[in-house]
């Protein structure tokens, strides 16, 4: 099976596990753990925009740092650059913050409600280079489930 079979799997499982909860945050944690289990990635969660800072919401994973700043480490700089960005190798982006020294690449996706970018979802591997278009991609469109 492909990954883009995965993730085409994947995105009618989360589609149904979601459909007919209106509740985020609830969406949002099965989402991680549908993704997280899925893959075997080893940090899946979300930061939310609150006080103009990115405050994390539910994840699965080691503890993580709980408010990043606009602009700062990755999550920030998807949200100051207002898409996605794909680091494959953590050490070489200027500002990273290592939540876990384990942390070799990451994804981070950020999330629109109208117009208006309200999160972002983050993904970490213990690999290098786990992600690629195919991730970008499926991830975006998943968000825009949530
Ligand atoms: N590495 C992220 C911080 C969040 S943790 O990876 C969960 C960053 O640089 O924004």
């Amino acid at each position: 099976m492909t990954k883009s079979d995965k993730y085409q799997e994947l995105y009618k499982t989360i589609e149904s596990v979601i459909s007919g909860e209106s509740d985020q945050i609830a969406n949002m944690a099965n989402t991680a753990a549908l993704l997280h289990e899925a893959f075997g990635f080893w940090w899946t969660g979300f930061y939310i925009i609150q006080d103009e800072q990115l405050v994390l919401g539910p994840f699965q994973g080691p503890v993580a740092c709980t408010r990043i700043g606009f602009g700062k480490g990755v999550c920030g700089s998807s949200w100051e650059r207002r898409e996605t960005i794909v680091v494959p190798d953590v050490h070489k982006f200027p500002g990273h913050i290592a939540c876990s020294s384990l942390s070799q690449s990451e994804i981070v996706v950020p999330m629109f409600h109208n117009g208006e970018i309200y999160a972002v979802l983050d993904i970490d591997s213990k690999d290098l280079a786990t992600f690629d278009e195919v991730d970008k991609e499926w991830l975006e469109k998943i968000v825009r489930l949530l």
